[in-house]
């Protein structure tokens, strides 16, 4: 079978591989389509996660849906569309993915397939453990890649509320740093499910862009960060009561808790590399504590940010995902999916159709 796969420091290349064999508890999935995120990217460029133990090539992706072919007596079902999860333990099992929270497991007990130590799910078939594939309806098989990313944003919220939980907080106002395609999926989600009554979305972007086309057409405002720097943000605007972090750019992190109105709370979600610069760390930490600000960061998702993120796909406008799926490739032109220019905003590699 054909799968896509990158040797350190190489470009995403198609290499043959075996069709693999199910082992007990295992199905064999049939691949439909598999999306690219800026994990992908970082991924190629060395800059995160890495091949497996004792291999010299990693086979690409996480963000795949498809089509159980042998549900080899799992309780599955043939024909079931699937979306598989991210995590996997590395031997055997451990007490993160016994109690179903791999996403909370610390470095060394977990790999992410198709990102660090474990192969992706850019291949014709792939087999998984039955309790890692979560069901999804057929009619939404053809975004079902999209499952995975939401369910990023999924836990992030649960998180960054659950620290709020302590008292009445009412949240009404948020922002999102980054309009990549996590940034744009949480724009949405803000406005379409969270009930959130004033959302923004800050870029470094000129008009016209068609990611400013989807902000403004959601009803959020475009906030370009070379003319209001997160830290400006409540003085331009307001103090926000959540702030999601999707650009991976380090300073955001600390111009979050500026940002932040009294109770807020910051979610941080970008992967950056080392990265030294100045900060007032004494006015942040005063910050935080006459304010009762909080910060979370957040890393991947389990099984029940799957099952809610969904819920949250069915309920996204149909115009929105037209428009933020920008291309969908066959293995012939698989390459256009990790294009990055401004006119590509989620690009998915299509391996076969139901
Ligand atoms: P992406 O497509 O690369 O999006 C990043 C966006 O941030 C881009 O649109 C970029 O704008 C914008 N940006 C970067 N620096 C900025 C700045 N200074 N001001 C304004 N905008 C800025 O990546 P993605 O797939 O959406 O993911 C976003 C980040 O989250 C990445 O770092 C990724 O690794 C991380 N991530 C984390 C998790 C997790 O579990 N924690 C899951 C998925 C992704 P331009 O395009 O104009 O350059
Ligand atoms: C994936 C997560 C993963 C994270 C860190 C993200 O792009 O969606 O599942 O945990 O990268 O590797
Ligand atoms: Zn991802």
């Amino acid at each position: 079978m054909q799968t896509i796969a990158v040797e350190p420091g190489g470009e995403p290349t198609i290499l043959e591989r075996p069709v693999p064999e199910p082992a007990a508890g295992e199905a064999l999935v049939r691949t439909l389509r598999v999306g690219v995120d800026g994990t992908d990217h970082e991924v190629i460029a060395g800059s995160h996660g890495g091949v497996p133990d004792g291999d010299d090539h990693l086979v690409l992706g996480h963000e795949a849906v498809g089509v159980v072919e042998d549900a080899n007596g799992t309780g599955l079902e043939s024909g079931q569309v699937v979306v598989p999860t991210v995590r996997r333990p590395p031997n055997g099992t451990n007490r993160y993915f016994e109690t179903g929270y791999p996403d909370m497991a610390p470095e060394g007990e977990y790999v992410e397939r198709g990102i660090a130590g474990g192969h992706g799910f850019m291949a014709e078939y792939f087999t998984s453990p039955a309790e890692f594939l979560v069901p999804i309806p057929a009619d939404l098989a053809h975004l079902g890649f999209l499952v995975e990313p939401i369910s990023i944003s999924e836990k992030a919220v649960e998180h960054a509320f659950a620290s709020r939980s302590a008292f009445d907080w009412q949240p009404e106002s948020a922002m999102i740093l980054g309009n990549g395609s996590l940034g744009l999926l949480t724009v949405a989600m803000c406005v379409e499910t969270l009930g959130f009554d004033r959302v923004y979305c800050l870029g470094r972007r000129d008009r016209p862009d068609p990611t400013i086309d989807i902000i403004e057409a959601l009803g959020a405002t475009y906030v370009d960060s070379r003319k209001t720097p997160v830290s400006e943000v409540a003085d331009a605007y307001e103090g926000m009561d959540f702030i999601y972090e999707a650009t991976g750019y380090a300073p955001h992190a600390f111009e979050t808790i500026e940002a932040l109105a009294p109770n807020g709370v910051g979610a941080l979600l970008g992967v950056p590399s080392s990265w030294t610069f100045e900060i007032d760390g004494g006015a942040l930490h005063e910050e935080f504590v006459l304010h009762n600000k909080a910060l979370i960061g957040s890393v991947n998702s389990h099984r029940g940010h799957f099952e809610s993120a969904i819920d949250t796909l069915s309920q996204l406008p149909e115009w929105f995902t037209d428009d933020l799926v920008t291309g969908v490739y066959g293995l012939e032109d698989f390459e256009a999916a990790f294009d990055d220019d401004d006119t590509t905003i989620k690009t998915a590699v299509e391996f076969d159709r139901i």
